[in-house]
Protein backbone atom coordinates (compact mmCIF):
# COMPACT_ATOMS: atom_id res chain seq x y z
CA UNK A 1 0.00 0.00 0.00
CA UNK A 2 1.30 3.57 -0.88
CA UNK A 3 2.37 5.75 2.25
CA UNK A 4 0.02 8.70 2.33
CA UNK A 5 2.09 12.17 2.09
CA UNK A 6 2.44 13.59 5.63
CA UNK A 7 3.28 17.69 5.84
CA UNK A 8 4.47 19.00 9.12
CA UNK A 9 3.67 21.96 9.07
CA UNK A 10 5.57 24.44 11.42
CA UNK A 11 4.19 27.88 12.12
CA UNK A 12 6.09 30.77 14.18
CA UNK A 13 2.74 32.73 14.85
CA UNK A 14 0.46 31.17 17.58
CA UNK A 15 -1.99 30.18 14.98
CA UNK A 16 -0.57 28.26 12.15
CA UNK A 17 -1.93 29.40 8.79
CA UNK A 18 -5.14 28.11 7.49
CA UNK A 19 -4.14 29.34 3.98
CA UNK A 20 -0.99 27.32 3.89
CA UNK A 21 -2.80 24.13 5.24
CA UNK A 22 -4.91 24.41 2.47
CA UNK A 23 -2.77 25.00 0.23
CA UNK A 24 -0.66 22.20 1.23
CA UNK A 25 -3.86 19.84 0.56
CA UNK A 26 -4.73 21.17 -2.43
CA UNK A 27 -0.87 20.85 -3.34
CA UNK A 28 -0.84 16.76 -2.89
CA UNK A 29 -0.55 16.57 0.79
CA UNK A 30 -2.64 13.67 2.15
CA UNK A 31 -2.07 14.93 5.75
CA UNK A 32 -1.29 18.21 6.81
CA UNK A 33 0.14 17.96 10.92
CA UNK A 34 -0.01 21.83 11.75
CA UNK A 35 1.96 23.18 14.54
CA UNK A 36 1.69 26.99 15.92
CA UNK A 37 3.67 29.08 18.39
CA UNK A 38 6.88 27.09 17.21
CA UNK A 39 10.25 28.25 18.32
CA UNK A 40 13.43 27.09 17.61
CA UNK A 41 13.78 25.16 20.85
CA UNK A 42 11.01 23.21 19.72
CA UNK A 43 12.48 22.48 15.80
CA UNK A 44 14.41 19.16 16.87
CA UNK A 45 12.04 16.98 18.48
CA UNK A 46 9.77 17.72 16.54
CA UNK A 47 11.52 16.61 12.95
CA UNK A 48 12.84 13.68 15.07
CA UNK A 49 9.22 12.96 15.00
CA UNK A 50 8.96 13.44 11.16
CA UNK A 51 12.49 11.45 10.44
CA UNK A 52 11.99 8.44 12.58
CA UNK A 53 8.36 7.09 12.34
CA UNK A 54 9.55 6.04 8.42
CA UNK A 55 12.52 4.16 6.91
CA UNK A 56 15.27 5.96 4.79
CA UNK A 57 13.35 4.82 1.52
CA UNK A 58 10.14 6.16 2.27
CA UNK A 59 11.08 9.38 3.99
CA UNK A 60 9.88 11.05 0.62
CA UNK A 61 6.54 10.94 1.77
CA UNK A 62 6.99 12.66 4.49
CA UNK A 63 8.04 17.12 4.65
CA UNK A 64 8.30 19.69 6.25
CA UNK A 65 6.70 23.47 5.62
CA UNK A 66 8.01 26.40 7.63
CA UNK A 67 5.50 29.69 8.01
CA UNK A 68 4.32 32.30 10.23
CA UNK A 69 4.62 35.98 9.57
CA UNK A 70 7.57 36.91 10.51
CA UNK A 71 10.48 36.08 8.19
CA UNK A 72 13.57 36.55 10.72
CA UNK A 73 11.95 33.35 12.70
CA UNK A 74 11.15 31.47 9.79
CA UNK A 75 14.61 31.48 8.48
CA UNK A 76 15.89 30.54 12.14
CA UNK A 77 13.45 27.63 12.14
CA UNK A 78 14.44 26.21 8.96
CA UNK A 79 18.08 26.32 10.59
CA UNK A 80 17.25 24.64 13.60
CA UNK A 81 15.35 21.75 11.09
CA UNK A 82 18.41 21.40 8.58
CA UNK A 83 20.10 20.68 11.85
CA UNK A 84 18.47 18.20 13.59
CA UNK A 85 18.69 16.05 10.05
CA UNK A 86 21.74 13.58 9.92
CA UNK A 87 23.04 10.51 7.51
CA UNK A 88 20.36 9.65 5.56
CA UNK A 89 17.21 10.38 8.32
CA UNK A 90 16.00 13.83 6.52
CA UNK A 91 13.11 15.13 4.91
CA UNK A 92 12.37 17.94 2.25
CA UNK A 93 11.90 21.46 3.05
CA UNK A 94 10.00 24.49 1.82
CA UNK A 95 10.14 28.05 3.62
CA UNK A 96 7.42 30.69 2.70
CA UNK A 97 6.95 32.62 5.81
CA UNK A 98 3.96 34.84 5.17
CA UNK A 99 3.70 33.33 1.39
CA UNK A 100 7.31 35.44 0.80
CA UNK A 101 8.89 33.51 -1.27
CA UNK A 102 6.20 32.17 -3.24
CA UNK A 103 4.39 35.79 -3.68
CA UNK A 104 7.66 37.44 -4.11
CA UNK A 105 9.20 34.78 -6.96
CA UNK A 106 5.59 35.18 -8.61
CA UNK A 107 5.71 39.13 -8.60
CA UNK A 108 9.45 39.05 -10.16
CA UNK A 109 8.37 36.48 -12.58
CA UNK A 110 5.82 38.88 -13.73
CA UNK A 111 7.86 42.12 -14.06
CA UNK A 112 10.08 39.85 -15.70
CA UNK A 113 7.35 39.47 -18.69
CA UNK A 114 8.20 42.82 -19.38
CA UNK A 115 12.05 42.47 -20.66
CA UNK A 116 14.90 41.72 -18.61
CA UNK A 117 15.77 43.10 -15.12
CA UNK A 118 19.89 42.66 -14.91
CA UNK A 119 20.55 46.58 -15.19
CA UNK A 120 17.68 47.98 -14.21
CA UNK A 121 16.72 50.60 -11.79
CA UNK A 122 14.05 48.59 -9.59
CA UNK A 123 11.95 50.47 -6.83
CA UNK A 124 10.65 47.95 -4.56
CA UNK A 125 8.53 50.38 -1.94
CA UNK A 126 8.09 48.55 1.31
CA UNK A 127 10.93 46.10 1.18
CA UNK A 128 10.57 45.81 4.81
CA UNK A 129 8.36 42.72 5.09
CA UNK A 130 8.66 39.48 4.29
CA UNK A 131 7.68 39.24 0.82
CA UNK A 132 9.37 42.67 -0.08
CA UNK A 133 12.72 41.57 1.59
CA UNK A 134 12.48 38.40 -0.54
CA UNK A 135 12.06 39.92 -3.64
CA UNK A 136 14.22 42.75 -3.61
CA UNK A 137 16.80 40.08 -2.87
CA UNK A 138 15.97 37.91 -6.41
CA UNK A 139 16.15 41.24 -8.15
CA UNK A 140 19.20 42.32 -7.36
CA UNK A 141 20.73 38.31 -7.39
CA UNK A 142 19.37 38.84 -11.04
CA UNK A 143 21.22 41.65 -12.07
CA UNK A 144 19.21 44.68 -11.01
CA UNK A 145 19.56 48.06 -9.10
CA UNK A 146 17.34 47.68 -6.37
CA UNK A 147 15.96 50.74 -4.28
CA UNK A 148 14.42 49.40 -1.21
CA UNK A 149 12.62 51.73 0.64
CA UNK A 150 10.71 51.91 4.13
CA UNK A 151 9.13 54.81 5.81
CA UNK A 152 12.39 55.10 7.81
CA UNK A 153 15.56 55.63 7.37
CA UNK A 154 16.58 52.62 10.27
CA UNK A 155 13.86 50.05 8.74
CA UNK A 156 15.41 50.67 5.00
CA UNK A 157 19.07 50.20 5.97
CA UNK A 158 17.74 46.68 8.46
CA UNK A 159 16.00 45.35 5.55
CA UNK A 160 18.75 46.18 3.40
CA UNK A 161 21.56 44.27 5.97
CA UNK A 162 19.37 41.73 5.94
CA UNK A 163 19.05 41.25 2.41
CA UNK A 164 22.60 41.69 2.15
CA UNK A 165 23.34 38.88 4.72
CA UNK A 166 20.47 36.65 3.15
CA UNK A 167 21.21 36.62 -0.92
CA UNK A 168 24.99 38.32 -0.52
CA UNK A 169 24.25 41.17 -2.87
CA UNK A 170 23.25 44.60 -2.35
CA UNK A 171 20.41 47.02 -2.40
CA UNK A 172 20.29 50.73 -2.06
CA UNK A 173 18.21 51.49 1.32
CA UNK A 174 15.87 54.65 0.34
CA UNK A 175 13.47 55.91 3.08
CA UNK A 176 10.37 56.72 1.87
CA UNK A 177 8.42 58.06 4.61
CA UNK A 178 5.26 58.48 2.87
CA UNK A 179 3.37 58.77 -0.76
CA UNK A 180 4.00 61.90 -1.24
CA UNK A 181 7.66 61.14 -1.89
CA UNK A 182 7.17 58.30 -3.91
CA UNK A 183 7.74 60.51 -7.04
CA UNK A 184 11.26 61.45 -5.98
CA UNK A 185 12.17 57.39 -5.21
CA UNK A 186 10.84 56.76 -8.58
CA UNK A 187 13.07 58.85 -10.46
CA UNK A 188 15.08 56.70 -12.95
CA UNK A 189 13.31 53.96 -12.41
CA UNK A 190 12.54 50.99 -15.09
CA UNK A 191 10.25 48.98 -13.02
CA UNK A 192 8.46 49.07 -9.61
CA UNK A 193 7.09 46.66 -7.00
CA UNK A 194 4.80 47.85 -4.30
CA UNK A 195 5.43 45.42 -1.47
CA UNK A 196 4.02 47.59 1.38
CA UNK A 197 1.24 46.09 4.09
CA UNK A 198 -2.58 45.15 3.13
CA UNK A 199 -4.90 48.06 2.18
CA UNK A 200 -1.83 51.42 2.09
CA UNK A 201 -1.50 53.09 -1.15
CA UNK A 202 2.15 53.75 -1.44
CA UNK A 203 2.11 55.12 -4.83
CA UNK A 204 -0.42 57.99 -6.11
CA UNK A 205 -1.07 57.78 -9.64
CA UNK A 206 0.64 60.66 -10.23
CA UNK A 207 4.05 59.58 -9.05
CA UNK A 208 4.16 56.87 -11.84
CA UNK A 209 2.34 58.08 -14.77
CA UNK A 210 3.96 59.97 -17.52
CA UNK A 211 7.69 58.54 -16.38
CA UNK A 212 9.68 58.17 -19.21
CA UNK A 213 11.44 54.85 -18.70
CA UNK A 214 9.00 53.03 -16.76
CA UNK A 215 8.44 49.73 -18.01
CA UNK A 216 6.08 47.67 -15.97
CA UNK A 217 4.52 47.83 -11.65
CA UNK A 218 3.47 45.29 -9.63
CA UNK A 219 1.23 45.44 -6.43
CA UNK A 220 1.17 42.94 -4.35
CA UNK A 221 -1.68 44.19 -2.43
CA UNK A 222 -5.25 42.77 -3.14
CA UNK A 223 -7.03 45.27 -0.89
CA UNK A 224 -8.34 48.62 -1.24
CA UNK A 225 -6.77 51.28 -1.28
CA UNK A 226 -4.30 49.24 -3.50
CA UNK A 227 -0.82 49.85 -2.78
CA UNK A 228 -0.26 51.75 -6.86
CA UNK A 229 -3.10 53.99 -7.16
CA UNK A 230 -4.50 53.48 -11.03
CA UNK A 231 -3.94 49.93 -11.73
CA UNK A 232 -6.44 47.26 -10.66
CA UNK A 233 -6.04 44.25 -8.87
CA UNK A 234 -7.02 41.77 -11.76
CA UNK A 235 -4.52 43.24 -13.82
CA UNK A 236 -2.42 40.97 -15.53
CA UNK A 237 -0.06 42.03 -17.91
CA UNK A 238 -2.52 45.14 -18.87
CA UNK A 239 -1.29 48.48 -20.61
CA UNK A 240 -2.19 51.57 -18.10
CA UNK A 241 -0.72 54.68 -19.62
CA UNK A 242 1.89 52.97 -21.58
CA UNK A 243 2.86 50.90 -18.53
CA UNK A 244 2.53 47.18 -17.95
CA UNK A 245 0.46 46.38 -14.79
CA UNK A 246 -0.16 43.68 -12.82
CA UNK A 247 -2.28 44.00 -9.55
CA UNK A 248 -1.97 41.38 -6.52
CA UNK A 249 -4.87 38.85 -8.08
CA UNK A 250 -2.82 39.21 -11.30
CA UNK A 251 0.33 38.06 -9.17
CA UNK A 252 -1.39 35.86 -6.53
CA UNK A 253 -2.60 33.56 -10.01
CA UNK A 254 1.11 32.37 -10.36
CA UNK A 255 1.93 32.78 -6.65
CA UNK A 256 -0.95 29.78 -6.31
CA UNK A 257 0.28 27.73 -8.98
CA UNK A 258 3.89 27.84 -7.51
CA UNK A 259 3.25 27.56 -4.35
CA UNK A 260 1.39 24.02 -5.49
CA UNK A 261 4.11 22.84 -7.21
CA UNK A 262 6.57 23.42 -4.62
CA UNK A 263 4.42 21.03 -2.16
CA UNK A 264 4.25 18.78 -5.10
CA UNK A 265 7.91 19.21 -5.32
CA UNK A 266 8.44 18.21 -1.91
CA UNK A 267 7.60 14.57 -1.86
CA UNK A 268 9.06 13.45 -5.35
CA UNK A 269 12.31 13.44 -2.90
CA UNK A 270 14.07 13.51 0.92
CA UNK A 271 16.52 16.43 0.37
CA UNK A 272 15.14 19.83 -0.95
CA UNK A 273 15.06 22.85 0.57
CA UNK A 274 13.04 24.89 -1.00
CA UNK A 275 13.61 28.54 -0.37
CA UNK A 276 13.73 31.72 -2.04
CA UNK A 277 16.03 30.44 -4.87
CA UNK A 278 14.89 27.38 -5.00
CA UNK A 279 11.44 28.31 -5.60
CA UNK A 280 12.34 30.40 -7.98
CA UNK A 281 14.03 27.15 -10.25
CA UNK A 282 10.56 25.52 -9.61
CA UNK A 283 8.94 28.38 -11.37
CA UNK A 284 11.11 28.45 -14.16
CA UNK A 285 12.93 31.63 -12.97
CA UNK A 286 16.69 30.41 -13.39
N1 LIG B 1 -0.88 38.69 -3.96
C1 LIG B 1 -0.51 37.66 -3.21
O1 LIG B 1 -0.55 36.51 -3.65
C2 LIG B 1 0.01 37.90 -1.81
C3 LIG B 1 0.49 36.88 -1.00
C4 LIG B 1 1.02 37.18 0.26
C5 LIG B 1 1.00 38.51 0.68
N2 LIG B 1 0.46 39.45 -0.12
C6 LIG B 1 0.45 40.86 0.24
O2 LIG B 1 1.79 41.30 0.03
C7 LIG B 1 2.01 42.47 0.80
C8 LIG B 1 3.29 42.33 1.54
O3 LIG B 1 3.18 41.27 2.48
P1 LIG B 1 4.13 41.27 3.75
O4 LIG B 1 3.68 40.18 4.63
O5 LIG B 1 5.54 41.31 3.29
O6 LIG B 1 3.73 42.71 4.31
P2 LIG B 1 3.80 43.39 5.75
O7 LIG B 1 4.94 42.79 6.48
O8 LIG B 1 2.46 43.37 6.35
O9 LIG B 1 4.12 44.89 5.34
C9 LIG B 1 5.20 45.23 4.53
C10 LIG B 1 5.68 46.62 4.88
O10 LIG B 1 4.66 47.57 4.56
C11 LIG B 1 4.86 48.72 5.36
N3 LIG B 1 3.60 49.12 6.00
C12 LIG B 1 2.82 48.36 6.79
N4 LIG B 1 1.75 49.06 7.22
C13 LIG B 1 1.86 50.29 6.68
C14 LIG B 1 1.09 51.48 6.76
N5 LIG B 1 -0.06 51.53 7.47
N6 LIG B 1 1.51 52.56 6.09
C15 LIG B 1 2.65 52.52 5.35
N7 LIG B 1 3.43 51.42 5.24
C16 LIG B 1 3.05 50.33 5.91
C17 LIG B 1 5.87 48.37 6.42
O11 LIG B 1 7.11 48.92 6.01
P3 LIG B 1 7.88 50.07 6.83
O12 LIG B 1 7.40 50.05 8.24
O13 LIG B 1 9.31 49.65 6.69
O14 LIG B 1 7.59 51.32 6.11
C18 LIG B 1 5.93 46.86 6.34
O15 LIG B 1 7.20 46.33 6.72
C19 LIG B 1 0.76 42.64 1.70
O16 LIG B 1 -0.07 43.62 1.12
C20 LIG B 1 0.12 41.26 1.64
O17 LIG B 1 -1.28 41.33 1.83
C21 LIG B 1 0.00 39.18 -1.35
Amino acid sequence: MALRTLLLHLDSSPHPSAFDRIVALDGGADEVLSYGAVTEDAVRDLVHGAIFTRGPKDLHNTAIFIGGTDMAAGERLLAAARKAFFGPLRVSLMLDSNGSNTTAVAAVAKLRTAGEVAGCRVVVTASTGPVGMRAAGLLAKAGADVVATSRTTQGAAAAAEAIQRRFGVAVRPVAMADSSQAAAVLDGAQLLLNAGGAGVCLVPRDAWTGRAGLRAVADVNAVPPLGIEGIEVTDNGAERDGVIAFGALGVGGLKMKVHKACIAKLFERNDLVLDAEAIAEVAGLT
